[in-house]
């Protein structure tokens, strides 16, 4: 084949592979219904009361009635998200939970948290996609506008100051903060 042929071929199959869906048609269409639901059902109820847990409940989450959101945060895929009771999901957090995403007990997100729970191997021309995994401890709290990276866990009772960017995980009871976050200093309750 000459030169022109075989690049025409390997451009083929990169688009080929580019092509490739990393979901299921059921992932496409779940996301799809979730979407209506957000955008109509989701937008008008009440925080308070637990019908948009039960809502979550209705597209696979697992989480407590008394886990709260609000009417613009928003959850990338609710199957994914497991959350404990009296957990709150600030406005405008976003949960870009492609891989699971663990929420514990009297945990707070305030508003415009990213959680991001996928990337992409970049070592490979395809980019192929990797979904990937973050635990959030009970009784944390994730202030305004952090962001916590793929496969990040944040351990129990830990505080995640406004603005940080977390690439690595973050021990128990600890305050860190900053890009790339680092520790602040030991949370000491009275
Ligand atoms: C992280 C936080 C809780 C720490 O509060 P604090 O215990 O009172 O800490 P201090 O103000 O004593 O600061 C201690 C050190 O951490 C630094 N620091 C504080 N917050 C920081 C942040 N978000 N990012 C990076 N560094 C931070 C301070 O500059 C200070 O550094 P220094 O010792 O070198 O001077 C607080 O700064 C914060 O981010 N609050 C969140 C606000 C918010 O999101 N509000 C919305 C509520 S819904």
């Amino acid at each position: 084949m000459s030169s022109g042929g075989a690049l025409a071929g390997s451009s083929r199959n990169q688009r080929r592979l580019f092509r490739r869906r990393p979901y299921s048609i059921w992932n496409y269409i779940g996301r799809l219904l979730w979407k209506i639901t957000w955008y109509t059902i989701w937008k008008v109820v009440s925080r308070r009361g637990p019908i948009r847990a039960c809502l979550l409940k209705c597209f696979g989450a697992r989480v407590s009635w008394m886990t709260g959101a609000f009417a613009d945060t928003w959850i990338e895929m609710p199957w994914n998200l497991t959350a404990g009771s009296h957990c709150l999901l600030g406005p405008r957090v976003h949960l870009y939970n492609l891989g699971k995403v663990q929420i514990g007990s009297h945990s707070v997100l305030s508003q415009d948290v990213y959680v991001c729970g996928g990337t992409h191997d970049y070592t490979s021309a395809e980019m192929p996609l990797i979904k990937t995994q973050n635990i959030i401890g009970n009784n944390v709290w994730v202030a305004a506008g952090a962001f916590i990276g793929p496969g990040v866990t944040i351990g129990d009772g830990a505080v995640v100051g406004a603005r940080a960017v977390v690439v690595k995980d973050v021990e128990p009871w600890t305050v860190v903060g900053g890009n790339p976050a680092r520790l602040i200093k030991k949370r000491e309750m009275r």
